[in-house]
């Protein structure tokens, strides 16, 4: 599995507002949801804490694949495509459990790993 790229870490240590993660049901429909409950991952994924997950969870629940998009300060997009798994138990929800603040619920996480990512219409992985 690709790692993520240094320029990506530093963008994500720098960004600002929430994040936009973006499923698809198994007929083909996209579903955008805002997320601030996130974090970076073994430097190969992101994580998004499910706090209030509906249609995305149910998207999650056939595996598939996804996006995530952000801006940094400076305005700059950044967009991680990849395949995107669920965890209620494990190491990866362990890891969610040590950052997502405990008033929210934190009933699993869901992992981006990482296969393309681009600034604006550059592709950086
Ligand atoms: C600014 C903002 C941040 C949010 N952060 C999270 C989050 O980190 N985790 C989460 O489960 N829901 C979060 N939500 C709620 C989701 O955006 C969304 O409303 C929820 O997943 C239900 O939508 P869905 O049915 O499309 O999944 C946030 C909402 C807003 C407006």
């Amino acid at each position: 599995m690709a790692k993520l790229p240094a320029a990506i870490l530093e963008a994500w240590t720098d960004r600002e507002g929430p994040v936009v993660l973006t499923t698809v049901s198994p007929s083909g429909v996209p579903n955008s949801i805002y997320a601030t409950c996130v974090a970076t991952y073994e430097d190969e994924g992101v994580l998004v804490a499910n706090n209030y997950f509906k249609k995305t969870l149910e998207n999650l629940a056939g595996g598939g694949k996804a996006t995530l998009l952000f801006l940094r300060k400076s305005g700059k997009s950044y967009q991680i495509k990849g395949s995107i798994e669920y965890f209620t138990q494990g190491p990866v929800f362990d890891h969610m459990k040590t950052w997502n603040p405990p008033q929210h619920p934190g009933r699993g996480v869901a992992r981006l790993r990482a296969e393309q990512i681009y600034s604006g219409a550059e592709q950086l992985l």
